[in-house]
């Protein structure tokens, strides 16, 4: 019988996102239904929805604000509303899907058909980094993946199934709708990264692992807060520039947080955003940015912390809580922990 040697007929390695997480789920976990991959489908299909529309933004009726304010008391885009929307369409037909939580929504989904028996939660923001819009600047999708028990009775609140620490996630990733379209995953099992391939419709792997080097030398933070930092951020920041690390680092700031995290996971360095007068608490959220973010950064080797606590121990108390996040390259969150500690 004439086996196909993909090798001889120097076929690219057309490893499809899709068939990436089927082996994962076959190898790691071989109980698994294919629930999950199927699952993944609906976020990546959402995916490309929204990144047809953020490519022909400037030609379609979709830049500028949708003219309402979200819970977050942000003043919500057009294309905030748009992602949301296929995000919410896709995922909710999936039929394993009983809960989602968005960052443009003030209390989790429920999916009636599937509130009984549906195990899995996802929680996401969108689009994120979404003042950079309208110039045409990077912008992500953030989505982070929990388990939930079936509910028999349907009566349960859905923010109990929502509420969960980072350490629950049994995946997580985002998109990035930057030169090229990217989606970056993790499902307990290291990290990898697949480019859209628009000719095919596909996401085809680019990164089959990505590792966050042991060190960088960039560091990334809004500086125009940095007066209102807290005495220890604004200490490493002095120590970072003055090369106390015995390395010297350059500035990087792009203002949507897939952008900067991903650069920090692929370069290495450190992406800080800290308390400030505006947002003592942070601005970021615990369960829809810091949480999937944290759990890529720890699977390609790096840490994230809300500048005391590691990110995933933190027990959520409100959907859409804010933190403080520190995350990037071994060195450069060691250096920060050992100071914080000091
Ligand atoms: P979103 O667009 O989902 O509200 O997120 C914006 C966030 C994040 O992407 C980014 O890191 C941060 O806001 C930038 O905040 P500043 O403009 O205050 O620096
Ligand atoms: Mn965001
Ligand atoms: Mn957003």
């Amino acid at each position: 019988m004439r086996e196909v040697n993909l090798l001889l007929m120097n076929m690219p390695a057309f490893m499809t996102v899709e068939q990436h997480i089927l082996e994962e789920q076959r190898r790691n976990h071989p109980e698994a239904s294919g629930e999950f991959s199927w699952l993944l489908s609906g976020i990546t299909l959402a995916s490309k929805i929204v990144a047809a529309m953020v490519r022909r933004a400037g030609l379609t009726n979709v830049l500028g604000t949708a003219g309402q304010q979200n819970v977050q008391g942000e003043t919500q885009q057009k294309l905030d509303v748009l992602a949301n929307q296929a995000l919410l369409d896709c995922l909710g037909r999936r039929g394993n899907v009983a809960v989602m939580a968005s960052e443009e929504d003030a209390e989790p989904i429920v999916v009636p058909r599937d509130r009984k028996n549906g195990k899995h939660v996802v929680v996401f923001d969108p689009l994120d980094g979404s003042s950079n819009i309208d110039v045409n600047v990077s912008v992500g999708t953030i989505f982070s993946i929990l388990r939930r028990d079936p509910d028999p009775t349907e009566t349960r609140d859905p923010l109990v199934d929502v509420l969960q620490p980072g350490s629950k996630q049994i995946a997580a990733g985002y998109v990035v709708y930057g030169s090229s379209t990217m989606l970056v995953y993790t499902a307990g099992n290291g990290v990898a990264g697949f480019t859209l391939d628009p000719a095919v419709g596909a996401y085809i792997i680019s990164h089959p692992r990505i590792r966050m080097p042991e060190h960088g030398n960039l560091y990334s933070v809004n500086e125009a807060n940095a007066d209102t930092f807290p005495e220890t951020y604004r200490t490493y920041l002095a120590r970072l520039r003055s090369g106390d690390t015995g390395r010297a680092y350059s500035s990087r700031y792009i203002g949507s947080l897939v952008a900067d995290f991903h650069r920090t996971l692929l370069k290495g360095g450190v992406f800080l955003y800290p308390p400030t007068r505006a947002n003592p608490k942070g601005k970021l959220r615990l369960l829809y940015e810091a949480n999937p973010i944290a759990f890529l950064a720890e699977q390609a080797g790096g840490l994230a912390t809300d500048g005391k606590n590691r990110i995933l121990d933190v027990q959520p108390t409100s959907l859409h809580q804010r933190t403080p996040l520190v995350v990037g390259s071994k060195a450069e969150m060691e250096f920060f922990n050992k100071q914080e500690e000091s």
